[in-house]
């Protein structure tokens, strides 16, 4: 009985290990900043901009940010009501498939390469405004 009752234990102090270790690293970004610059001139480039509204919204200081956040665009429906917080998790998921994450969104573009979406995500990190 004691003995069963310890592995329990172990095994959830395992378990509760694994998943700190895993939140850890969802917070660390492993994207290569200069190779998301590279690939965001490239591909986002076309509709984005980092601090102008184009056929998409400006990035500056999107990381963090609610979706649909810049005032001065207009956004779906979708997008404007989504209560979706940008962070490395869903910017990946969008970029991954916008439609998935946000449905009647209005972005017509993903990514398939994974590590092209993290070298992105790296970039759109670093567009902070330092106050
Ligand atoms: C064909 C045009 C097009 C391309 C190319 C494109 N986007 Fe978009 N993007 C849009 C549009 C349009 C929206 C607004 C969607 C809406 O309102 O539903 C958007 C929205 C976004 C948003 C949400 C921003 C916010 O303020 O909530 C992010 C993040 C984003 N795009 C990232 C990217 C990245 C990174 C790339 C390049 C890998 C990219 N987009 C390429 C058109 C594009």
């Amino acid at each position: 009985m004691r003995s069963q009752s310890y592995r329990v234990v172990i095994s959830s102090l395992l378990l509760m290990t694994t998943s700190f270790a895993m939140a850890q690293s969802s917070v660390i970004t492993t994207g290569n900043t200069l190779k998301g610059k590279e690939i965001y001139d490239a591909r986002c480039s076309a509709c984005h901009s980092v601090d102008d509204n184009r056929v998409g919204p400006m990035h500056l200081g999107v990381f963090g940010r609610k979706a649909g956040g810049v005032k001065s665009y207009r956004y779906s429906d979708a997008l404007s009501k989504s209560k979706v917080i940008w962070s490395r998790e869903t910017l990946t998921a969008w970029l991954t498939n916008p439609e998935a994450l946000i449905p009647a969104q209005r972005m017509g573009y993903s990514m398939d390469n994974a590590q092209d979406r993290e070298d992105v995500v790296a970039y759109l990190a670093t567009l902070k405004v330092i106050k």
